[in-house]
C-alpha cells in the first residue's frame, strides 16, 4: 500500500541534525529510522541507556546514518542541556527537535497518588517544555533557525477519561506549540504538533490496552477507516514537518487518526449501526410526520 511507503525525496534532510526524545523505542525509533534514511544525523535520548545504545547500533547498521545515544530524563533540565551540548560537539549543531518521549497508563483518576499524577504529567509537559526551552535558547543565542515538533494526542482538545494526567499534559504541549509558533517565528523557529490516533507500540499497548481488555477494546473498531496506523505513515508526516518542505506550516497540529476522534464526537455518528435496509422505512416514517 502507498501509505506504507517512504514519501519524501532522497536527501530531504541531508546535513540536518535532529534530536528525538524517546527515540530508542516505538514511534520515536520508527521516525528516527526514516530521518536517517533521508540523510539526517539523529540524537536519541531517554532514561534507559542500554536500550538507546542497542537501538542506535541497529539504526546505524540499517541506514548507514549517524546516531548519537545520550541518557536523559527529560524532567531534568541539566540532563537536557547535556544532550544538546553533546549533539553540538558531535555534529556541529542541532536543527530539529522531536518531543516524542511520554509516560502514560490507564487508571480511574481517584486511584492515582499525587506522585502517579506527576510521573505522567511531568514527563510529557515538563519534559516537552524544558526541551523546547533549552533548544530555543540555544538557537536564539546562536542565531540559528530550527524546527520543533511535538507528538500530542487527539484528546489534547477533547480530554479523555482514565488518562487525565496525560490529557492535561498533552493539552499543555498543544498550547505551548501554538504560543511559541507566534512568539519564536521572528527567530526562524517553527513549532508544530502531530496528534496520532492508535499506532501499535509495546509502550502504548502495555500501558493503555493491557492483555485482559485488549480484544474487547480493540482500537481499530473505533477508527472509521477500519484499521490502526502504520509506523511509516506517521514517520512520513514527522519527516515532512521537520523538513524545509513544510516551511509555511507553523503553529498547527495535524491529526493522523483515520477519523477516530471525530467518530466519537459527531452527534449522530452512532447511526452507523442502522442497517441499510432500515433507511427506506425511516425515510417513510419521517416524511409521514410532515
Ligand atoms: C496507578 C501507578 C501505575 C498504575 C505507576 N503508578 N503505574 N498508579 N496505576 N498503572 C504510580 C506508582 O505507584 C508511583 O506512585 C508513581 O506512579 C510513579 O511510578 P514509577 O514506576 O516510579 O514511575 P516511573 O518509573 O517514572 O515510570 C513512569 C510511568 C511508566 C509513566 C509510570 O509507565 C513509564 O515509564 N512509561 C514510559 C513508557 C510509556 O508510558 N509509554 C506509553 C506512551 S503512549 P506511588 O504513589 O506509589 O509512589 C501514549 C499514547 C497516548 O502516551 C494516546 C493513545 C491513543
Ligand atoms: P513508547 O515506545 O513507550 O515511547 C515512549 C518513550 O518515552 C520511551 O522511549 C521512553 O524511554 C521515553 N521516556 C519515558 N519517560 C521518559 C523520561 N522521563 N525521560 C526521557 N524519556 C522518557 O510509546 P510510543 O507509543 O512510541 O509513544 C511515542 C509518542 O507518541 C508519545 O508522545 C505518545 O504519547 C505518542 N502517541 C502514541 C500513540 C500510540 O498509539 N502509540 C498515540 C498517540 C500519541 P525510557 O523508558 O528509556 O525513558
Amino acid at each position: 500500500m502507498l501509505y506504507q511507503q517512504k514519501m519524501l525525496r532522497d536527501g530531504a534532510l541531508q546535513g540536518k541534525t535532529i534530536i528525538v526524545t524517546g527515540g530508542g523505542t516505538g514511534l520515536g525509533k520508527s521516525a528516527s529510522r526514516y530521518l536517517l534514511e533521508l540523510g539526517a544525523n539523529v540524537v536519541i535520548c531517554s532514561r534507559k541507556l542500554p536500550i538507546l545504545e542497542a537501538s542506535a547500533a541497529e539504526l546505524m547498521s540499517e541506514t548507514g546514518g549517524q546516531v548519537l545515544a545520550v541518557a536523559c530524563d527529560v524532567r531534568e533540565y541539566e540532563q537536557i542541556e547535556n544532550v544538546i551540548t553533546q549533539a553540538v560537539a558531535r555534529f556541529g549543531g542541532v536543527d530539529g527537535l522531536l518531543n516524542n518521549a511520554a509516560g502514560n497508563f490507564i487508571s480511574p483518576t481517584e486511584r492515582l497518588s499525587h506522585r502517579a499524577f506527576s510521573s505522567v504529567f511531568d514527563i510529557v509537559m515538563k519534559g516537552s517544555a524544558f526541551f523546547t526551552l533549552a533548544i530555543g535558547k540555544y538557537w536564539i543565542a546562536n542565531n540559528r533557525r530550527g524546527t520543533i515538533l511535538s507528538i500530542v494526542t487527539t484528546y489534547a482538545w477533547t480530554g479523555s477519561a482514565y488518562v487525565v494526567p496525560s490529557a492535561c499534559a498533552k493539552a499543555g504541549v498543544l498550547a505551548m506549540t501554538r504560543s511559541l509558533a507566534v512568539e519564536w517565528a521572528k527567530y526562524g523557529i517553527r513549532v508544530n504538533a502531530i496528534a496520532p490516533g492508535p499506532f501499535p507500540t509495546e509502550g502504548a499497548w502495555d500501558n493503555l490496552l493491557p492483555e485482559p481488555i485488549r480484544e474487547k477494546f480493540n482500537p481499530k473498531n473505533k477508527v472509521p477507516v477500519g484499521r490502526v496506523g502504520e509506523h511509516q505513515e506517521l514517520a512520513n508526516l514527522v519527516a515532512y514537518l521537520l523538513s524545509d518542505y513544510s516551511a509555511y506550516i507553523n503553529g498547527d497540529c495535524i491529526t493522523i487518526d483515520g477519523g477516530e476522534w471525530l467518530k466519537g464526537a459527531g452527534e449522530f455518528n452512532n447511526l452507523e449501526a442502522v442497517p441499510k435496509e432500515m433507511w427506506d422505512m425511516l425515510e417513510m416514517f419521517i416524511k409521514s410526520k410532515k
